[in-house]
């Protein structure tokens, strides 16, 4: 049985699907928390359980519960996992660091020591590029250093990184470390720029357009992410026990091209109000990713001019 963390929430649902079409029985859990609309949540695991029965079951747990989880564990007999819970945001964490503390650290911490004691096949987890911070060279290898996080939140998911080396090397526990970028998509996070927008435009409110306009990211498409997710749970680094792999498309997007974008697809006119660039937030996120084509084999991907157009037709047909 393949373990899912955060699987109520956004790439923990796509990943959870994309394996669930193959045939292969899932363990989902989830705290559920209301960082965002609930409601999205318990929709993603309704259409889970709805549609893969037999394959797909679920419990509300938090990975802050040590005993518990330890008895999933043993109880499933967990082989792999995929831990993609935590508490997500480069803003957020501004504000309530301690949270990404019990959660992405400490929470972490579970996960992997109860991987290790059940001598996990692979394990698998969702670091970020924001590890990067800003950088002079483009596109990024996932060799740069990475010492600098600009945000508490980067800066969990940096330890997540060092914690899982250590674990790897001491206990040779496989571990590949996936450094997603900017991920969107239907059923997308309400916190995120595609859904923030396209709300605005649906309904005739303002935006705020943080750094003048002038950020620059590195979309990729959800489905895409849980493929690589997919290939890349059977392939673990048998040899040396540790990878860190970037997860992106490897094409930008300017700020005020993907407003425009969203313009087009909703056929509004979004009302921008301009404001000064947010604590932690990174100029420009462009990431290399020949690692991720050689060892996955997949070439193409979804290009943000049609990925935008899934997103606003599930959004449309979603909320309005
Ligand atoms: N979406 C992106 O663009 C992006 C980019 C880089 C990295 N990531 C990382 O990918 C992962 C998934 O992100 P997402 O966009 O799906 O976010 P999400 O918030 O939709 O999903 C995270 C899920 O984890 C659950 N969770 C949080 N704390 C928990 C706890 N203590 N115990 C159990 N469950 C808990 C939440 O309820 C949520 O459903 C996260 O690790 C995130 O940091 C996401």
């Amino acid at each position: 049985m393949i373990l899912i963390t955060g699987t109520a929430g956004f790439i923990g649902y796509h990943t959870a699907e994309f394996f669930l079409k193959k045939n292969i029985k899932i363990f989902g859990i989830d705290n559920m928390n209301n960082y965002y609309d609930i409601n999205l949540k318990k929709d993603r695991i309704k259409l889970l359980k709805k549609k893969y029965k037999k394959n797909f079951k679920f419990i509300k747990l938090d990975i802050n519960n040590y005993k518990k989880l330890n008895n999933l564990f043993k109880k499933f007999k967990i082989r792999k996992v995929i831990h993609l819970a935590a508490q997500a945001g480069v803003r957020y964490s501004i504000y309530k660091p301690s949270v990404y503390l019990d959660t992405n650290i400490l929470g972490f911490f579970n996960i992997l020591d109860i991987s290790k004691k059940y001598k996990i096949k692979h394990f698998l987890f969702s670091s970020s590029s924001s590890v990067y911070g800003d950088q002079k060279k483009y596109p990024i290898k996932e060799s740069v250093e990475t010492s600098k996080p600009l945000s508490f939140y980067a800066a969990t998911k940096k330890s997540n990184e060092v914690l899982s080396h250590s674990y790897s090397k001491i206990y040779k526990i496989p571990v590949s470390c996936l450094r997603l970028f900017t991920v969107y998509g239907p059923l997308g996070r309400p916190d995120m720029a595609p859904f923030k927008f396209t709300k605005a435009a649906v309904e005739n409110k303002n935006i705020q357009v943080y750094n003048r306009g002038i950020h620059e990211r590195d979309f990729t498409y959800v489905t895409d992410v849980a493929k690589a997710i997919y290939k890349l749970s059977n392939k673990p680094p048998n040899k040396s026990f540790f990878q860190i792999l970037n997860i992106c498309s490897s094409k930008t997007i300017k700020l005020m091209d993907f407003i425009k974008l969203i313009e087009g697809l909703t056929n509004k006119k979004i009302n921008k109000n301009y404001v000064k660039k947010q604590k932690g937030d990174v100029i420009k996120t462009f990431g290399n990713n020949s690692k991720l084509k050689k060892m996955t084999r997949i070439n193409k991907f979804i290009s943000v001019e049609k990925g935008m157009k899934y997103f606003v037709d599930w959004y449309t047909k979603y909320y309005v």
